[in-house]
């Protein structure tokens, strides 16, 4: 995993103001070095700071601001939505795609993921692409057959070096928001089948480049025993990253600096 670089993705979800927003950016980059350590930390925040945070990013850093989702189209009459071009224009380096709360709310599906990881790909914004089985999928064992069409449909069309460019997410839909996070056994299983299938649909480097990251409840008590865990490349942070401090202490501890 040596050559993979950490994430600590936060998303913020429908949540902070401008001055808020950069208030939170200004304590992150003064509370973190670029020099000191080798990691990602990936802002996914509302569309409407995206271009406000992105702009005070100007030197080194570990930060980045990202988006939280995208229409699959580049232009058009599509009212209320943001395109591939769009984002990369105000500075998103990645967008998230896929979500559960956008899977539930707003019916997004395998084959919309895909398409809108093909948009971002044409566009140079890594895509997040984030999946997941519900508690019912899980309790009739059917994790592995739900992550293998989830990664067959929304990987459709992709090069491996698209792949290469892209990140998972993987969040068990009744792991977020539920302060029920998946056991160690759990995550460990799922990330070695996302790598194993990875492999088998791209190339053995493509599931070796690859990052996977783990979401769900994850906070400053349980990341010690979630970030030893094989094949985990980081993690993906909802609720207990709108407080900066215990956002910190992920990220303390993603960087070993806890
Ligand atoms: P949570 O959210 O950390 O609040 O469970 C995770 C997510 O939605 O990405």
């Amino acid at each position: 995993m040596a050559e993979r670089t950490p994430i600590v993705l936060s998303n913020w979800k429908m949540n902070k103001t401008v001055n808020q927003s950069l208030d939170y950016l200004a304590n992150l980059m003064r509370a973190t070095d670029p020099k000191s350590s080798r990691m990602e930390i990936i802002l996914c925040v509302p569309f409407s700071v995206i271009k406000i945070m992105a702009d005070k990013i100007n030197g080194p850093s570990l930060i980045s601001i990202s988006g939280q989702d995208v229409h699959w189209e580049q232009w058009g009459a599509y009212t209320g939505e943001i395109s591939s071009p769009m984002l990369a224009d105000v500075g998103a380096k990645f967008c998230m795609i896929g979500h559960s709360e956008r899977r539930k709310y707003f019916g997004e599906t395998d084959e919309i993921v895909n398409q809108k990881a093909l948009a971002l790909l044409k566009s140079g914004v890594g895509p997040i692409v984030c999946i997941g089985e519900t508690l019912e999928e899980r309790q009739l064992g059917l994790t592995t057959n739900i992550l293998e069409k989830q990664l067959r449909v929304s990987f459709n069309r992709f090069s491996a070096s698209d792949m290469e460019k892209t990140v998972i997410l993987y969040e068990p839909r009744w792991a977020i928001g539920t302060g029920k996070f998946a056991d160690s056994d759990q995550i460990a299983q799922a990330h070695h089948y996302i790598r194993s299938k990875l492999e088998k649909l791209f190339s053995a480097q493509s599931a070796v480049r690859t990052r996977i990251i783990y979401g769900g409840s994850v906070t400053p008590d349980n990341i010690a025993a979630i970030w030893k865990i094989e094949d985990v490349d980081g993690v993906g942070v909802g609720g207990a990253s709108l407080d900066l401090s215990n956002f910190l202490q992920i990220v303390n501890a993603v960087s070993g600096a806890a």
